[in-house]
């Protein structure tokens, strides 16, 4: 979704061998070329990984599974009794393809290609399992936080362990850096948003240090907007990821603080010509002045052309050369 996927008719065509996305994220060859095809065509400094945030669940005992049209389908944890049933003990025997896609993707990748590996943040996960599914109004997280916050958190603590697990065994297996996806973290109010977002991003950034593990996290808590600030400095990460909707003025705020990563709006992506080629300059020229990884502020949508890609890197690359 931010690399890799139905846009490239390459992809299309692997993922066609495969029996179903999971099975496709579990076969380290086809994974790993999966990761390699972006590459391939666009002249990129880092590869991430071809995976999904869901397979923290699955390696749980979770049933996860995924849906031709219609993304990811789980049977929804609401309980404490169904929380207790995961298991985190030997979590990394269960994804061990997962870090042999790794191992294979570093061997192929130049000395100045990074690799980044990947995990989906407590909250987001969490709440894919409350709902079973992606969600509108997140009413069966919410409500779980709500009702029974000590059940709630024990599925949140188990994540995070989780977490630790799999983004410490995707650096051993080759990763150069790790991003969290906080992709609904832009649904919670100020006090939900430290006691769930925050503070457990922070329990895993200090865990992986706690490890001797020294390689950068990137977080990206999508939505956080008016929190982002206090994202940046309370949550440990080392850099920030950034959505389409972040302001220039917030921009300038955060980076004094730490390095930035995103922006771009994939819909411009789709769009292409003029618009996008605009907006992309302004983005390279309002982080011009402080670390900044140029990228999309979401996944690639399907139906983006593949030639905007290309245009996009091209522009990119040459700007100021
Ligand atoms: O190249 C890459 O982007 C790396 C692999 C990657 C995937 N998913 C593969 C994928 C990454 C980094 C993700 C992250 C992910 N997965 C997120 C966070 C996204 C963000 O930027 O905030 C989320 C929320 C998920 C869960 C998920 N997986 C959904 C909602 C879907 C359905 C999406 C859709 O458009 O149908 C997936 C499936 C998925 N994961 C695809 C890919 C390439 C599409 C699968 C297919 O049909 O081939």
């Amino acid at each position: 979704m931010r690399q890799a996927g139905r846009y490239l008719p390459e992809y299309r065509a692997l993922r066609a061998r495969a029996n179903g996305f999971l099975d496709f994220c579990f076969t380290p060859a086809l994974a790993a070329e999966a990761t390699l095809q972006p590459l391939r065509r666009f002249e990129l400094d880092a590869a991430i990984v071809f995976s999904d945030i869901l397979v923290v669940p699955k390696g749980l005992g979770a049933d996860v599974g995924f849906k031709e049209s219609d993304g990811p389908v789980l049977l929804p944890i609401r309980t404490a009794e169904q929380v207790m049933a995961l298991k985190l003990d030997g979590i990394c025997g269960r994804l061990a393809p997962l870090y042999e896609t790794l191992t294979r993707v570093k061997g192929a990748l130049g000395p100045r290609q990074a690799l980044i590996g990947f995990a989906g943040a407590p909250w987001t996960v969490a709440c894919y399992m409350a709902e079973g599914g992606g969600s509108r109004d997140f009413s069966a997280a919410k409500s779980w936080l709500w009702q029974e916050p000590r059940s709630f958190r024990r599925l949140i603590d188990l994540l995070v362990e989780a977490t630790i697990e799999h983004l410490a065994a995707q650096i051993e297996a080759g990763a150069d850096c790790v991003q969290l996806f906080d992709s609904s973290a832009g649904v919670l109010p100020q006090d939900e948003f430290r006691a769930y977002v925050i503070e457990p991003t922070a329990r895993i950034c200090s865990g992986l240090r706690a490890r001797g593990v020294s390689a950068p996290v990137i977080g990206f808590a999508r939505g956080a907007t008016q929190f982002l600030g206090a994202y940046a400095v309370d949550s440990g990460v080392d850099a920030v990821g950034l959505d389409y909707t972040v302001s220039a003025e917030l921009i300038a705020q955060l980076a004094g603080r730490k390095p930035l990563q995103g922006h771009l709006d994939p819909v411009l992506l789709l769009t292409g010509g003029e618009a996008m080629q605009r907006r992309t300059i302004e983005i390279l020229a309002l982080h011009s002045s402080s670390p900044h990884v140029f990228n999309l502020g979401h996944g690639v949508l399907p139906s983006t052309p593949v030639e905007h890609v290309a245009e996009l890197v091209a522009l990119v690359r040459d700007w100021r050369r």
